[in-house]
């Protein structure tokens, strides 16, 4: 007998979708929801240890609502720069294994092991992006990368300027 092939999404993953669609729905304004949204991911994902919304401004990218132990000096990166910029620039989610390893890499937090960007994009442009910082080698994986990419669609109607 055949079965279907279906994608398991993880129980945490849809919960989590579950609360940000929630907290979005919710929240006062669209600053205050992406706030909502970062704080869940943190709360949620152990592994996801410095969580940062970029925005898309002209030809950089401006930090918007994050949430992690310290703030970072990178709140302004250029297209194209750093992990963050490749992802914007080519609107394709990054997975970093070893940050020290990547010559791409744009350095914030010395504790800082493991990256993943996930681009936010509207109308098919890249319009923002989440960037997760992780402490341990190798933190982030696929799952992690469809799971990101279903909060980024839940973050696209919250940029500025929209
Ligand atoms: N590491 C990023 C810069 C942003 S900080 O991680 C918050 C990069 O390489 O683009």
């Amino acid at each position: 007998m055949s079965h279907p092939v279906t994608e398991e999404r993880p129980v945490e993953h849809g919960d989590a979708l579950n609360a940000i669609r929630a907290a979005v729905a919710e929240a006062p304004g669209p600053e205050a929801a992406a706030q909502r949204a970062v704080d869940l991911l943190r709360d949620r994902f152990a592994h996801y240890d410095w969580i940062g919304i970029y925005w898309v401004d002209g030809e950089e990218l401006e930090l918007g609502p994050w949430i992690g132990p310290q703030p970072t000096e990178h709140t302004r990166i250029r297209l194209g720069t750093g992990i963050c910029g490749a992802a914007a620039a080519s609107g394709q989610t990054q997975i970093v294994a070893d940050v020290d390893a990547d010559p791409r890499y744009l350095a914030c937090f010395t504790s800082t092991r493991s990256e993943i960007v996930v681009p936010i994009f509207s109308e098919g442009d890249v319009v923002g992006e989440i960037d997760i910082d992780g402490e341990e080698l190798e933190a982030f994986g696929e799952t992690d990368a469809r799971f990101l990419e279903e909060v980024a669609a839940l973050l696209a109607p919250l940029r500025p300027r929209a």
